[in-house]
């Protein structure tokens, strides 16, 4: 396994629509584990391929606290097949957005249709936190990040603020 950069907005890869995997083989699967160790490294509790730069519908989620034992999604193809009306919100952050937080309002209740790591087709009901961020995740998968659902205010804020962390860190490397 290996770990791979992760890719900090504001950056066009971020944004970007992802193609579907035609199936789970060897190397979605090598993609999977690579992107799991890399999001326990971060540490975060979900990450999407077009994250470490591949743009491929790809996410794996693990919401076990530290201390709990591992219990890792992938998921492959992933779509939201039906929500509950009832609304959940919660403060979310993003390792594409270090040290930003935003509370966030999704359907509090969601059924996932994906292709697990043996590419056999799975179907999970999903609630509370797994639910808010198997939704992020898979927004990542359109191009949407969660300053997208956020006022627009705050999210010009956000994206400000990482625009001169970045020319910071230029800078100091130059
Ligand atoms: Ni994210």
């Amino acid at each position: 396994m290996a770990r791979l950069p992760i890719i900090v907005a504001p950056d066009p890869r971020l944004k970007r629509k992802c193609a579907a995997v035609e199936a789970v083989d060897e190397t979605v699967r090598t993609l999977m584990d690579d992107m799991l160790e890399t999001m326990y490294a971060a540490p975060g509790i979900g990450l999407a391929a077009p994250q470490v730069g591949i743009a491929s519908r790809v996410i794996v989620v693990d919401i076990a606290r530290e201390g709990e034992e591992r219990s890792p999604y992938r998921m492959a193809n992933p779509e939201v097949v039906h929500v509950s009306e009832e609304l959940a919100s919660y403060e979310e952050g993003c390792l594409s957005l270090p040290e930003h937080y935003s509370e966030v309002t999704r359907p509090s209740e969601a059924t996932i249709r994906y292709l697990d790591e043996n590419n056999e087709r799975r179907e999970v009901e999903v609630e509370g936190m797994l639910a808010t961020c198997i939704q992020h995740e898979i927004d990542h998968l359109d191009g949407i990040l969660f300053v997208d659902r956020i006022s627009r205010l705050k999210r010009d804020m956000i994206i400000k603020k990482l625009v001169k962390a970045k020319r910071a860190e230029a800078r100091a490397s130059d």
